[in-house]
C-alpha cells in the first residue's frame, strides 16, 4: 500500500490505473470504514482512501481541533484489507489558499435536519468531497465510483445529487451501517462516549426503531400524526438525560415529511435522529 501526502505523489501512484475505487475519510477507522473500503475493492482497478479532517464541514465550536487524528494506526487497518493507496494531505496542499470557491447545496435538501442544526456543514462536505474526487479521478479513463456509508445518509444524498447535477462521472455506491453487537451505530465519535455512556448510546437507535414501529403503525394516518409521534420520540429520550436535536420520520427519495402516500408506499421513509449524550453528538437512522 502506498501513503501519499501531495496531489502530485497520488497522481504518479495512479497513474499505472484506469478506474479508481474511492473511500473518502477523516480517518480514526474503524469497522464501519473498512467496510467501505471492502465495498469499493470490487468495484475499480485500484481501491483508494483519502484521510481528510476537514476544517470546512465543522462549525467554530465543534471538535475539529480534538478529532483523533491516528493516521499510522488507520493505514495499518487500510493495508490489511488491501487498500492501494492512501491519500493524507496536509491542510496547505488540499487548501493552499482559502477555499473561496465553494459548493453550494440547495437549502431544500441541505438547510434541513443536520444542516439546521450544523449550518454550513453540508457546504464543506460537498467542497471538499468535489475537490477529492478531482484529486483521485482526474486520470481515470473507466468507470469511477465512491463509496459512502448510509449512517450519514443526508450527506449520501447530498453527495448523490451534486453529482447529478454537475454530470460528475462518478457512481456514488452506498453501504449499510455497521453496527456494534448492542446496535449502537459504529462512528469515531463513539470513541467520546465514557464506560456509562457508551451503555446507554445504543437509546439512540432503540429511540427510532420505536418511532419507525409507531410510523409504520399510523400508515396513511401519518401525516396527521407524525408531529404527536415525534414529539414523543424526542421526549422519551431527552427523560434519559439526553439533547436530542432531531428525531423524525421522512421520505426517502427527498428527506421532506410525507404524504399519507408516501406513508402508504412499501419501503418509501427513512426515521432519522441526532442527539447529544453529554457532549458528544450522535446521528443514526433506519431506512422502514
Ligand atoms: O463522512 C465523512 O467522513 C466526511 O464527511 C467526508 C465525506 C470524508 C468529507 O470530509
Amino acid at each position: 500500500m502506498k501513503l501519499v501526502h501531495t496531489l502530485e505523489d497520488l497522481r504518479a501512484a495512479l497513474k499505472p490505473y484506469d478506474s479508481p475505487a474511492f473511500v473518502p475519510t477523516m480517518g480514526n477507522l474503524h469497522a464501519g470504514h473498512l467496510d467501505l473500503v471492502r465495498t469499493a475493492k470490487p468495484l475499480g482497478d485500484v481501491t483508494v482512501a483519502s484521510i481528510f479532517v476537514n476544517r470546512l464541514q465543522f462549525a467554530p465550536h465543534e471538535d475539529f481541533d480534538t478529532y483523533p487524528r491516528t493516521l499510522q494506526a488507520d493505514c495499518d487497518k487500510l493495508a490489511t484489507e488491501g487498500c492501494d493507496v492512501v491519500f493524507a494531505p496536509s491542510e496547505k496542499e488540499l487548501y493552499p489558499e482559502p477555499q473561496g470557491f465553494k459548493v453550494q447545496p440547495p437549502a431544500e435538501l441541505a438547510d434541513i435536519l443536520e444542516g439546521h442544526f450544523r449550518p454550513g456543514f453540508f457546504v464543506g462536505v460537498s467542497t471538499v468531497v468535489m475537490k477529492l474526487f478531482q484529486c483521485v479521478f482526474a486520470q481515470a479513463k473507466g468507470p469511477r465510483y465512491a463509496v459512502f456509508g448510509k449512517k450519514d445518509y443526508q450527506q449520501q444524498m447530498v453527495i448523490r445529487r451534486m453529482v447529478q447535477q454537475f454530470a460528475l462521472p462518478v457512481t456514488i455506491v452506498g453501504a449499510e451501517t455497521q453496527r456494534a453487537p448492542d446496535g449502537l451505530a459504529l462512528s469515531s465519535r463513539n470513541g467520546y462516549l465514557s464506560e456509562s455512556e457508551r451503555e446507554e448510546a445504543v437509546q439512540l437507535s432503540l429511540a427510532l426503531r420505536a418511532l419507525a414501529r409507531d410510523a409504520l403503525a399510523a400508515a396513511d394516518g401519518l401525516p396527521a400524526h407524525r408531529d404527536g409521534l415525534e414529539a414523543r420520540a424526542l421526549q422519551a429520550l431527552a427523560a434519559r438525560g439526553w439533547q436530542p436535536d432531531y428525531l423524525t420520520v421522512r421520505r426517502r427519495v427527498d428527506l421532506q415529511p410525507p404524504t399519507a402516500l408516501d406513508a402508504a408506499t412499501a419501503q418509501s421513509l427513512v426515521v432519522l435522529g441526532a442527539a447529544r449524550l453529554g457532549s458528544t453528538r450522535l446521528i443514526d437512522n433506519f431506512e422502514i
